[in-house]
């Protein structure tokens, strides 16, 4: 099958997430970049979408320019990335679905649960992709412990553990560079820093991984540094809907800690144990024996560890290679939907706009409990009771 064509917004020269992205949809050739408009900065986004290799009708300098254009066009993209800072999300998300392209959403997907609830709506009836970055997920190992739940290893599960603390933030005297401050400003970030920013995604992965989702939630949000009005560091306390007990751990001002991505998974048979730093090897613990360490790309693990592990076992895989997994499980979405052959099972696991709306439902229930001395409050989506 021919190549798949692939457009980005956002992303552009110095932007911390572009070139994940631009490494991840190109590391299979499945995608061919084909258009962007990669900068707030018209001029300076067309020039580096030029280096980067785009045709000069195709470097954008703005969204809705590219919107236009790609809309008429035989060959338009088949995939839109939007890696455009949050408040946009929404609008560019949303007129893009609606001009029939599928989507892939940077998180958080939108700043407040009812947009959520009308991208999710719309992607469902136009019947397009709309899937959310939770790229963590795509690691092999992640995709690996979700598999040994669903097959029954742990047996039922009674506890996961979820962390995102880093010490990126925890400088007192940097506390009003403007490039960090606008993070802890509400009316710049919403109702949530930490958590919005972080939290999101170990919640993502401890809902990915044990198969359930959220329920209800009690929090303990606190500023650190006394000028912040949001949270820094957040402990929650979760239920799942299939009866697991959750605990997450966010914080930005964990000095000493660097990205901070960590999950535990206690069963009634055994335990596991991730970190994000270390993702080639999963430690699991069966009741009763020896600590065991799974190595990525040791043979027959699981279809969907398998499928996911690209380099030789003992070479090291890292964050770009996770986002290639997303990547490749769209590439085998829109291939299936567009020869209206079945997906393959192993690869139908890329987070969906559901997932941006749920975390966007427990963002606000993380600032409702911490505003209330840590209430358990209820963080379904609305649409979801
Ligand atoms: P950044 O500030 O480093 O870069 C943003 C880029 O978007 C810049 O190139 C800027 O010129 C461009 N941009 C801004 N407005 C635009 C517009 N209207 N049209 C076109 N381009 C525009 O931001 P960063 O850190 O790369 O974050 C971008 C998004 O990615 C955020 O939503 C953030 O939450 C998310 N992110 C996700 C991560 C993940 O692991 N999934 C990790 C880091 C960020």
């Amino acid at each position: 099958m021919t190549k798949l064509k692939w457009g980005m917004i956002g992303g552009g020269e110095g932007s911390q997430i572009g070139p994940a992205h631009r490494l991840g949809a190109g590391l299979d050739g499945a995608f061919d970049f084909a258009a962007g408009a990669l900068d707030h900065r018209p001029e300076e986004g067309r020039a580096y979408g030029q280096r980067l290799g785009l045709a000069a009708d195709r470097a954008y300098g703005d969204w809705r320019e590219m919107l236009e254009e790609e809309r008429n066009r035989d060959d338009r993209v088949d995939l839109v990335t939007v890696a455009t800072p949050n408040a946009t999300h929404f609008e560019i998300t949303k007129s893009f679905l609606n001009a029939g392209f599928h989507v892939l959403c940077e998180k958080p997907m939108t700043m407040t649960v009812e947009e959520g609830e009308e991208i999710v709506k719309i992607a469902k009836a136009q019947g397009k992709i709309c899937a959310v970055n939770y790229g963590y997920s795509g690691y092999s190992l992640v995709r690996h412990m979700k598999a040994m739940v669903a097959r029954g290893d742990l047996g039922k599960i009674r506890l996961v553990k979820a962390e995102f603390a880093h010490g990126h933030h925890a400088d007192a005297a940097d506390a009003d560079n403007p490039r960090v401050r606008w993070r802890y400003d509400p009316v710049q970030a919403g109702v949530s820093a930490q958590f919005a920013d972080c939290g999101i995604h170990a919640l993502h992965m401890a809902s990915f991984v044990i198969g359930q989702e959220l329920e209800r939630l009690s929090a303990d949000t606190v500023s650190c540094i006394e000028s912040r009005v949001l949270e820094d560091d957040a402990m929650v306390n979760m239920r799942f809907d299939g009866g697991t007990i959750g605990r997450l751990w966010t914080s930005s001002v964990a000095i000493g800690r660097q990205h901070g991505l960590t999950l535990q998974v206690f069963g009634e048979k055994g335990g596991l144990r991730w970190s994000q730093e270390q993702p080639n090897q999963l430690y699991w613990m069966p009741l009763g024996e020896r600590l065991q360490v799974i190595e990525r790309g040791e043979a027959n693990l699981s279809p969907e560890a398998d499928r996911t592990s690209r380099v030789t076992i003992g070479h090291a895989e890292g964050m770009p290679l996770a986002f290639a997994n997303i990547y490749s499980d769209l590439a085998e979405a829109i291939r299936a939907e567009k020869t209206g052959r079945p997906i393959d099972p192993a690869a139908d696991l890329y987070p969906r706009a559901e997932d941006g709306l749920r975390s966007m439902a427990a963002v606000f229930a993380v600032a409702e409990s911490g505003a209330t001395d840590g209430a358990w409050v209820d963080a379904r989506p609305p649409m979801f009771r």
